[in-house]
């Protein structure tokens, strides 16, 4: 596996495998890499000549400091997991001036309103700075398709919108949400937890299943408050939000109609960790 610091050698090397018609396929990544990561790479492999990824944690992204403080930096590890895989032909480990040569600073993106709802009334600023970083490792990479988890759902409507809008010759594609055996969603921010937490935190998983048994059988409204009781009796965890949003306009339904579809979406502290987790609703 190549490994590419600089964004120079990286742009060397994207110009010659283009120069020999190779179809390249690309998951960025902020690191601390998880068997969710390599169901990206896997579905990269799949469906092109070539599999780069990007490791770099993204200051602008973080609406909280010490959330970018504690976010897990394993680089080692994560070179080792990638070798590994097998999965993975090049990786792009960029400093910080190869994306933002200018300063730390993050682009103003208009997504049609997707940006305002559930993460972006709770972390102002966050897909402007999402979009910045993907937009300028896509003008880098130039891939062919880019490959990202449905467990950050809105994130993957918002780079679909950012490559309509940009007119980037890019198709996205979401990966289904790769769980623990309990059922908790694989995050990099997982490895704060200790054990006792990851297996309480199985509630969030159990939550959406019910969720999913109860959808089009008792009111939205009759759900929410169900959801709300669940996370009050939990132990060691706030619920930050819970919603049941159009999948098309990410917009919180009050009623379900019938030729919608509908995905149910979460957010809960596990100690101080934010874990985010969200289940198509059938
Ligand atoms: O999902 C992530 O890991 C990040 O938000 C991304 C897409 C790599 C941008 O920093």
């Amino acid at each position: 596996m190549e490994i590419f610091k600089t964004k120079k050698t990286l742009l060397d090397y994207i110009e010659r495998q283009k120069e020999m018609g190779k179809k390249v396929g690309f998951a960025p990544t902020m690191g601390a890499l998880h068997d969710g990561h390599i169901s990206l790479y896997e579905a990269a492999r799949k469906e092109n000549d070539l599999v780069i990824s990007s490791i770099f944690v993204n200051p602008t992204q973080f609406n909280n400091a010490s959330d970018l403080e504690k976010y897990p930096r394993t680089i080692e590890k994560d070179i080792e997991i990638l070798e590994k895989s097998a999965f993975v032909d090049a990786v792009y480990i960029p400093e910080v001036t190869d994306i933002y040569p200018e300063g730390l600073k993050s682009k103003e993106y208009n997504f049609d309103g997707l940006e305002n709802e559930m993460e972006g009334k709770f972390r102002p600023g966050h897909f402007n700075g999402v979009g910045t970083v993907v937009e300028e490792l896509f003008r880098q990479v130039k891939p062919d398709n880019a490959y990202f988890g449905d467990k950050d759902y809105q994130q993957l409507a918002i780079i679909k919108k950012l490559v309509e809008k940009l007119n980037l010759p890019i198709k996205i594609h979401g990966v289904p949400i790769y769980r623990e055996k309990n059922g908790l969603a694989m995050s990099s921010r997982n490895k704060r937890l200790d054990h006792e937490q990851c297996e309480a935190a199985k509630v969030i998983y159990e939550t959406l299943v019910k969720v999913n048994d109860w959808f089009r059988i008792i009111t939205v409204s009759e759900i929410y408050q169900r959801v709300k009781d669940i996370f009050e009796d939990q132990r060691g965890m706030v619920l930050e939000y819970f919603e049941i949003a159009d999948e098309a306009t990410l917009k919180e339904t009050d009623f379900f109609y019938k030729d919608r579809n509908y995905r149910a979406f979460i957010v809960v502290f596990v100690g101080d960790v934010r874990l985010i987790d969200n289940m198509h609703l059938d």
